[in-house]
């Protein structure tokens, strides 16, 4: 069932645990992540970022690839179907092709403009009843072009954007897209907490969930996260599957080549990944 966030969020704030957001980047990685959340009766979000819609020739082919999905796999779970990071143009082209969420990611202008343009899509956005996520602070690292500081949200800032009427929000507290590195100084639970005294019952958001120790999630659930966003884990995994599986030679032997057996070892690890997700979480069992 194609739905927005909204509802999912609001009930994942109030029960204490989060949704997760998983990428995808092609059929497989859509087919796995949908027959995991229907498999753990989990309610999910598929994130599609700017470079992985183009990846796909376009976020029309996304949308319709997505609700077909869900018909022929008999997929009953909530499913939204969310834009990752998206620039002004990025989000208007979503709501046109049907999907059921956005992500403006207006961080990067100054408070006032990210105001002005996050006021303008809310009111777009909730129209065609789509969910909308905004950002202040930055995300660290880079994910698909997307490049980040990864400096703290201001609390106030926090509460001017959750005031606009936006579904959940997603404040920098010291995370990083990709892999974090060894030096990482960890989540700012200081800076989640005072965001979350300040926006109430905002479900707030988590990106960067790759790498994150088991406790920090727990403890960020508990603060308020409601939704947590993981990509690179998934890519991490299908790749070690297939290096695998290319490695042992199985795709000399037999028909060993035939993508439906090389992709298969890879779509099993991303379902493992998600499966480990949804449990860390909380959220199996909550559809
Ligand atoms: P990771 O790639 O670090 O899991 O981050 C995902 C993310 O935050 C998507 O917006």
């Amino acid at each position: 069932m194609l739905v927005s966030a909204t509802e999912m969020l609001k009930k994942a704030k109030e029960g204490h645990y989060a949704v997760g957001q998983f990428n995808i980047n092609n059929l497989e990685w859509t087919k796995s992540v949908l027959a995991t959340a229907q498999e753990l009766n989990s309610p999910v979000i598929l994130g599609v970022s700017e470079g992985a819609g183009k990846y796909m020739t376009g976020f029309k082919t996304v949308a319709a690839m997505v609700k077909a999905m869900i018909e022929e796999m008999n997929i009953t779970v909530p499913v939204a179907l969310h834009l990752d990071h998206g620039t002004y143009d990025g989000c208007y082209k979503c709501i046109r092709a049907g999907f059921s969420s956005i992500m403006f990611d207006g961080s990067h202008y100054p408070i006032e403009e990210n105001v002005e343009k996050t006021k303008e899509l809310v009111k777009v956005a909730h129209a065609m009843g789509l969910s909308i996520e905004a950002e202040v602070g930055s995300i660290g690292g880079e994910e698909d072009g997307v490049v980040g500081m990864g400096e703290c949200a201001d609390p106030d800032e926090c509460k001017a954007i959750a005031d606009l009427g936006i579904d959940f929000l997603a404040a920098g507290i010291g995370n990083i897209h990709g892999k974090y590195p060894d030096n990482w100084q960890g989540l700012s639970f200081e800076t989640l907490d005072a965001i979350q005294q300040k926006t109430g019952d905002m479900p707030l958001v988590l990106h960067g969930g790759t790498g994150i120790p088991a406790d920090m999630i727990k403890k960020a659930i508990d603060l308020g996260v409601a939704k947590i966003n993981v990509n690179t884990e998934c890519q991490l995994s299908f790749a070690a599957a297939t290096r695998e599986y290319v490695e042992a030679g199985k795709d000399q032997q037999g028909k060993g080549f035939d993508p439906r057996k090389l992709l298969a070892p890879g779509a099993e690890a991303i379902k493992a990944t998600v499966k480990e997700k949804m449990e860390l979480f909380g959220s199996v069992g909550k559809a």
